[in-house]
């Protein structure tokens, strides 16, 4: 059985509806997976360096799971990934801690698909957003996996962008379910 560990990049994980539901259905899911709650553990953007690495080197599948801020991570993901993916441990010539690992990224939009079209009013498709994902990925010989995302997950203050929250917690649920069977196929 693979050794799954999934970051949490939320900066605040209580008020969020999306990204708090996928990992706990995906936990329901897949009860040996690790989670670390970046917001939780590092509400003052301190990472500890050291035990992050350690978790990254037992893990066979590392999961980035985040609410996309600004077409990227949040600032605390980001800074974990600045602070955590060093040259020497991540990559460089004896950088190697990483190679042959899989990644995922797994992820929550606001606006929804028909606005992440040419033309539209987020002007790509989503997956034209990824390559700086792909090339961290490349560089420091992680695999990469097929991206999770949901779309139209906007919910602030009772205030939703496309769906209510029942259909915005339903395609939560669906999403840790294609998460989880995407984990399931690498075993
Ligand atoms: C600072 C900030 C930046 C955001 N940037 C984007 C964005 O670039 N594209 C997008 O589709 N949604 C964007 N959103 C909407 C979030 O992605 C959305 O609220 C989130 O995925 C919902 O997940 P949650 O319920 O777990 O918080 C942004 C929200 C915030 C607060």
């Amino acid at each position: 059985m693979n050794n799954v560990l999934l970051i949490s990049g939320h900066p605040d994980l209580k008020s969020s509806h999306s990204n708090a539901t996928i990992i706990s259905e995906f936990l329901k899911l897949y009860k040996d997976a690790s989670v670390r709650r970046l917001d939780e553990m590092y509400p003052d953007y301190r990472i500890d360096v050291k035990s992050e690495q350690m978790a990254l080197v037992k893990a066979d599948i590392i999961i980035w799971q985040f609410p996309y801020y600004w077409y990227y991570m949040p600032a605390l993901l980001k800074k974990w990934l600045d602070d955590v993916f060093t040259h020497g441990f991540a990559h460089g010539s004896k950088g190697k801690s990483l190679e042959g690992k899989k990644l995922i990224i797994s992820f929550t939009t606001g606006a929804s698909e028909e606005e992440y079209q040419h033309g539209e009013a987020m002007n790509f498709k989503v997956e034209e957003f990824l390559n700086p994902f792909v090339q961290t990925a490349n560089l420091c010989g992680l695999q990469l996996l097929k991206p999770v995302y949901s779309n139209g997950m906007m919910y602030v203050n009772g205030i939703s962008t496309e769906d209510d929250l029942s259909k915005i917690k339903a395609k939560a649920t669906d999403h840790a379910r294609r998460l989880y069977e995407l984990v399931l196929k690498q075993e």
